[in-house]
């Protein structure tokens, strides 16, 4: 096991990484207040991975109060959010009970959502089960729901006691999940880490294979690189903005094609070639560097070429996105492999030139 902390003060927790973390129940039992949880599920992880969870933790002393919620991005609404609230109001779960996340990123985001509002925040555990979820959205204390008008628009910062990542549980995940994880990780060599770049690019058929040590590697490194970040700036001032490389071009993939079509890692994959290809046409960089970053995304299996929106319907789309800020467009821009920055600064011209082949990568 390997173990990466978040650095915030009295608010600072560690990320456990490794294989068959789930039914280590003295790594959990540390972290709660009271002798009880309640794991928030949905029925495909919770088939796998409930009764293990929550047989050790009885067997430490812990009473469970399972919560299950339908699976999918879909139900990430106030609707499912209610029904979380219904389950511990129920049970009458009380302020010293963790609420546990047992699940991908949406089951994360809204049992995070739900512990730092019910009874104005309870304490919080993640056990992400996702690739996306270990290196992504379990760390950093980014919770929230679905809006009709725009995704993850209404929640809170509230940070967990304890990221429990078991690098075992991404044996049963989809092989386009797990793809769609591995575009967030290639990220974080492209913002902020060339060498690890490189070890991706002689990695990646170990880390399509599965090879679990490959895999504990690649965590380990996203957690420390998205510490680091987070650390660094808990409410996206500045510095973690970075993290969102090919995401504003991604979302506008994703809401232009409905959502669901492309999961997100894949159009932050996409996103990602047209953040390079707008960094190469203003000079920084190089049509080979732009040829390696697609060439690293494919050997993930993602894909590397966005689809034909239009250029205005793209432009409109991004302008949707929340990372507008008074009125203008900031992009995250990569000055070279392993170097992102955020910038307003950027020819409108070359944007639309971007846009207007995006199936070029
Ligand atoms: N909070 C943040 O900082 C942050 C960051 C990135 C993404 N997100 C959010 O995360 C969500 C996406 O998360 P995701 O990609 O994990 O999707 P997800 O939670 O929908 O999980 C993908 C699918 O895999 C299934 N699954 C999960 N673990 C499994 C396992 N071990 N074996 C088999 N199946 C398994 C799920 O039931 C689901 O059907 C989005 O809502 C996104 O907005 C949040
Ligand atoms: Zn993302």
């Amino acid at each position: 096991m390997e173990t990466v902390r978040v650095e915030l003060g009295e608010r600072s927790y560690p990320i456990h990484i490794g294989a068959r973390l789930l039914t280590r129940a003295e790594l959990i039992v540390p972290h709660l207040a009271q002798p009880r949880a309640a794991v928030v599920t949905n029925p495909t992880v919770g088939a796998l991975y409930l009764e293990p969870l929550s047989a050790a933790l009885r067997g430490a002393g812990v009473d469970v109060i399972p919560i299950s919620i339908p699976d999918g991005e879909q139900h990430k609404n106030w609707q499912t959010l209610n029904s979380i609230f219904d389950g511990l109001l129920a049970r009458r779960v009380e302020r010293k009970t963790t609420l546990m996340a047992l699940g991908g990123g949406v089951v994360g985001d809204l049992a995070g959502f739900a512990a730092a509002t019910y009874l104005r925040g309870v304490p919080f555990i993640q056990i992400p089960t996702t690739l996306l979820a270990q290196v992504d959205s379990s760390v950093g204390g980014k919770t929230g729901i679905n809006h009709p008008l725009g995704k993850n628009m209404i929640g809170a910062f509230y940070q967990p006691k304890l990221v429990l990542a078991d690098t075992a549980t991404l044996d049963t995940l989809p092989a386009r999940e797990l793809a769609a994880g591995l575009a967030e990780v290639i990220k974080y060599g492209l913002i902020l880490d060339r060498s690890f770049f490189d070890w991706l690019e002689a990695s990646m058929p170990s880390l399509v294979a599965r090879d679990p040590a490959a895999l504990a590697q690649a965590v380990r490194r996203s957690c420390e690189l998205k510490a680091q970040v987070v650390g660094g700036d808990e409410r996206e001032s500045g510095a973690r903005a970075l993290l969102n490389l090919g995401h504003t071009f991604g979302h506008a993939i994703e809401a232009g094609l409905s959502y669901g079509t492309w999961l997100h890692g894949e159009a932050v994959a996409a996103g990602s070639v047209l953040a390079a290809r707008l960094s190469q046409r203003m000079g920084m960089l190089s049509e080979a560097d732009v040829a390696r970053v697609a060439a690293l995304l494919r050997a993930a299996q993602l894909p590397v070429a966005a689809p034909e929106l239009g250029v205005d319907r793209y432009l409109e789309l991004m302008g949707l996105d929340k990372k507008v800020e008074g009125g203008k467009l900031r992009l995250i821009l990569l000055r070279r492999i392993g170097q992102a920055y955020v910038t307003a600064d950027f020819p409108e011209p070359a944007l639309r030139e971007v846009l207007a082949s995006p199936g070029q990568a």
